[in-house]
């Protein structure tokens, strides 16, 4: 008996060496983990509990008949906790056929998306891979799409995240675009459907695999990703925080963690955050770390559309969405750019219950050509769409300006909005003073007193929160430092929320 044990103990040593020693410190010197390395640290210590180990792949063409085999075929799967709580996972084994997917190595991605759906937990997926094994042709491309098919099955389900740790190339990168995030690490890692050499050949563009698809683009100029860090160790680490700010599921709610900030707690700096300039920008973050618990803030796409700030924050210990115009960038304008990431990421929290608190200052939407040529009517669509179609707790606050239709889509109260509250400092209107008085007194506009005057006017009759609040628009104008009380109690209340749709099969989103 004993030796078989010890057999065992020999199989199990060969396959989590992987493609063997050599291969591994390749893998270090490139500044990377290998994919046991990384599931260790992404999950609670000795919690992983690896499946499929064994699993070879079945590929004779190419001379693969006569190469020895690589027991795992490319990829690590299993199941283990984040801080207790259940996560699937798969981690691309670049050691092995530079990670990339064979008939069995779909299979075994396969099982695991299968299991995290079945037991309604989160799956984690880290990439570091060559995209189809070429020598198994078509029977790659057949596994390709069962895995696709199970990301939508999946979508809104289960949370979806990908973290992309090395090449991500060809048909890797349609099952992260499928997931809620993908993250990347800084100068190892790019993502492109096609690489350097395909696009000389294709459209002779001299381009790196960094500038076609680092970081840098995919998280500044394309959105692809959702956030990058600067290695391994800190982007499984982030991956852990982020978890723990997520339900498992669509219908498990948001976690609740122990939470020793009071939500009561008042801040009387609020109260001077607004500057007395309305054209002078301040810091939007400083007001949600000052709302959130213990000023902790988990920002997406953080530089992507940084006129909108998105991310996950807590009050009283449970999760909240955060959706917030930033002054500092653009004026906090709505964009294309804006309006799409921060649909997204509605959805996302609609999808999966968590409340939305909402903070607008908004001077309206980006005018010119090169938004409307960009569809901005679409994508600001896509906003509205989001919000008004969103069923989870909404609590609004209107800091200062709310103009426009941008007002109607920052979730005012007419599309949806439970709570909406503003500041005393907060100005709802058709638009800003100068804007309104030149067009509507534009045979006065030679006269500068009688525009002064007509201003004077527009600004104290309608660039206040009462024209909206006399109409029931605002719930109610709160003092600045009881901010986050304010939305603490009415997350609270709006706990017992029940809002139903007519049935329908899905709804036609604009795209
Ligand atoms: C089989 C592969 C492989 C692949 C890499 N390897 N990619 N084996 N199929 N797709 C193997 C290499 O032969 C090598 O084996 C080991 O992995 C490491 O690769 P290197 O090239 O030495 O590493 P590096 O220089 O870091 O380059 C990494 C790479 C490059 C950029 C990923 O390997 C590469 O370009 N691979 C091919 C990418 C590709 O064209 N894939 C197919 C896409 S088509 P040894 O034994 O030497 O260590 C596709 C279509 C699917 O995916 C569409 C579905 C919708």
């Amino acid at each position: 008996m004993k030796h078989i044990l010890e057999a065992l103990e020999e199989r199990r040593a060969a396959a989590r060496l992987g493609g063997g020693e050599k291969r591994i410190e390749a893998q270090h010197g490139r500044g990377k983990l290998t994919a046991r390395e990384r599931i260790e640290l992404l999950l609670d210590k000795g919690s992983f509990e690896e499946f499929d180990m064994f699993v070879q792949h079945r590929c004779v063409d190419f001379g693969m008949a006569s190469q020895p085999k690589t027991p795992g075929d490319g990829v690590v799967v299993g199941w283990g906790t984040v801080n207790g709580r259940t996560v699937f996972v798969f981690a691309k084994d670049f050691t092995v056929f530079g990670g990339s997917l064979s008939e069995t190595h779909a299979l075994k991605m396969i099982k695991i998306q299968d299991m995290a759906l079945k037991m309604r937990a989160p799956i984690i997926g880290l990439f570091d891979a060559g995209g189809a094994r070429i020598q198994e042709g078509v029977a790659a491309l057949g596994g390709y799409g069962e895995v696709f098919k199970r990301n939508v099955i999946s979508s809104g389900v289960i949370p979806q995240i990908s973290v992309i740790m090395g090449p991500c190339a060809g048909g890797d990168v349609y099952s992260p675009a499928m997931t809620d995030f993908i993250f990347m690490v800084r100068d190892t890692s790019y993502m492109f459907v096609t690489g350097p050499d395909v696009v000389k050949t294709v459209t002779n563009e001299t381009v790196t695999a960094e500038d076609l698809g680092g970081a840098k683009v995919h998280t500044s100029k394309s959105s692809i990703a959702d956030g990058a860090w600067d290695n391994d160790v800190e982007a499984l680490l982030q991956v852990r925080r982020l978890l723990d700010f997520l339900p498992a599921n669509n219908t498990e709610g948001v976690p609740r963690w122990p939470s020793f900030d009071d939500p009561d707690r008042i801040d009387k700096s609020l109260d001077t955050l607004i500057p007395d300039s309305p054209n002078k920008p301040y810091d939007m973050k400083e007001l949600i770390g000052k709302v959130v618990d213990e000023g902790d803030f988990f920002e997406l796409q953080e530089a992507y559309g940084r006129n909108i700030i998105t991310g996950f924050g807590r009050i009283d210990g449970a999760t909240v969405g955060i959706v917030a115009n930033q002054p500092m960038v653009l004026a906090g304008v709505l964009d294309s750019d804006a309006s799409r990431k921060a649909s997204r990421f509605v959805r996302f929290c609609d999808s999966f219950e968590i409340p939305i608190v909402t903070f607008v200052d908004v001077p309206g939407f980006l005018p010119g050509t090169a938004q409307e040529y960009g569809g901005l009517i679409k994508h600001g669509a896509k906003l509205l769409f989001a919000y008004s179609q969103a069923t989870v707790p909404l609590v609004t606050i209107i800091t200062r300006k709310a103009f426009g239709g941008a007002y109607d889509v920052m979730a005012s109260k007419h599309i949806g909005g439970d709570v909406n509250y503003a500041w005393p400092t907060a100005q709802i209107a058709v638009m800003g003073a100068k804007g309104a008085v030149e067009i509507i007194f534009r045979s006065d506009i030679g006269d500068p007193e009688k525009i002064n005057a007509r201003t004077k006017e527009y600004e104290e009759r309608f660039l206040s929160p009462f024209v909206a609040a006399e109409r029931g628009y605002i719930d109610e104008v709160i003092m600045p430092h009881s901010t986050r009380r304010r939305v603490a109690r009415a997350l609270a209340m709006l706990k017992a929320k029940k809002a139903e749709q007519p049935w329908k099969k899905h709804d036609n989103i604009p795209l």
